[in-house]
């Protein structure tokens, strides 16, 4: 699977990035891990419970999820550019995937400020990794991206995403209806807030091409 991992970042650099810790691993997809990881938005309930359906915008829970998930990830195997970037890592353990997080910078965004979104599979919810991965995403982006604000956005009563946000740092921005309706926490943190939560030891790799591709000077 590195083989093929190694042919798509040659052309797309955002799939040559890879963060480890303490046996967690982010790294940019394959179809093989895209195709285990449409399984389990296929599967009713894999990734939210009954009633939490408002957390996710995109459709969940059968065939027809799957293709619009593998659809909407590789929409996401663009060339980066400094205005618009799109860095989706799935979440492996043991190399298993269990979810996956996308690191964006969009043309709307203030130069230096990175939106996350992460989703993980249901059955291991709730055991610290949420936490985990959004500490590691951090460090790719203000200590290798040389970004300065990280942004998020959850539905109001999302408490596992508003908690996890709270425990690495991030404040309130504002609140806000999404297009459906829902109503939404917008969040943000700096790296000095992040720095007093860091984990230790977080290995990243593979930046360079990336951050070549997203400097204003390479274009
Ligand atoms: C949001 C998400 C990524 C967090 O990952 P996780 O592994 O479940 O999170 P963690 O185990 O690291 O931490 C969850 C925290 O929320 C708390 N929490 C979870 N459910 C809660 C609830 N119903 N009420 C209050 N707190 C809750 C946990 O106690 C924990 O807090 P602690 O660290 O103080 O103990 C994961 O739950 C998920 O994928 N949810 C579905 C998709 C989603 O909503 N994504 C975000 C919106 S785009």
């Amino acid at each position: 699977m590195d083989l093929v991992r190694d042919d798509l970042a040659a052309l797309y650099p955002q799939v040559g990035v890879r963060v480890a810790h303490a046996g967690l691993v982010l790294v940019g997809p394959t179809d093989d891990e895209l195709l285990e990881l449409a399984a389990i938005v296929a599967e009713p309930h894999g990734i939210l419970g009954p009633g939490q359906e408002h957390f996710l915008t995109r459709a969940l829970g059968d065939d027809d999820a799957a293709r619009v998930f593998l659809e909407w990830a590789w929409r996401l195997r663009e060339f980066p550019t400094t205005g618009r970037w799109r860095l989706p890592l799935a979440v492996l353990e043991g190399g298993r995937a269990l979810g996956l997080v996308v690191l964006a910078h969009e043309v709307e965004h203030p130069a230096g400020t990175v939106h996350t979104s992460s989703w993980l599979a249901r059955a291991e919810q709730g055991r610290g990794l949420g936490r985990r991965v959004r500490l590691m995403l951090l460090e790719l982006a203000f200590e290798h991206l040389g970004m300065t604000r990280a942004v998020t956005t959850a539905a109001d009563d999302n408490r596992a995403s508003l908690r996890v946000s709270q425990r690495c740092g991030y404040r309130e921005t504002h609140r806000r209806r999404h297009a459906d309706g829902t109503p939404e926490v917008h969040l943000a943190v700096t790296p000095g807030a992040w720095r007093r939560r860091r984990l230790d030891d977080v290995v990243v790799e593979g930046v360079e091409p990336f951050l070549a591709a997203i400097s204003p000077a390479s274009r």
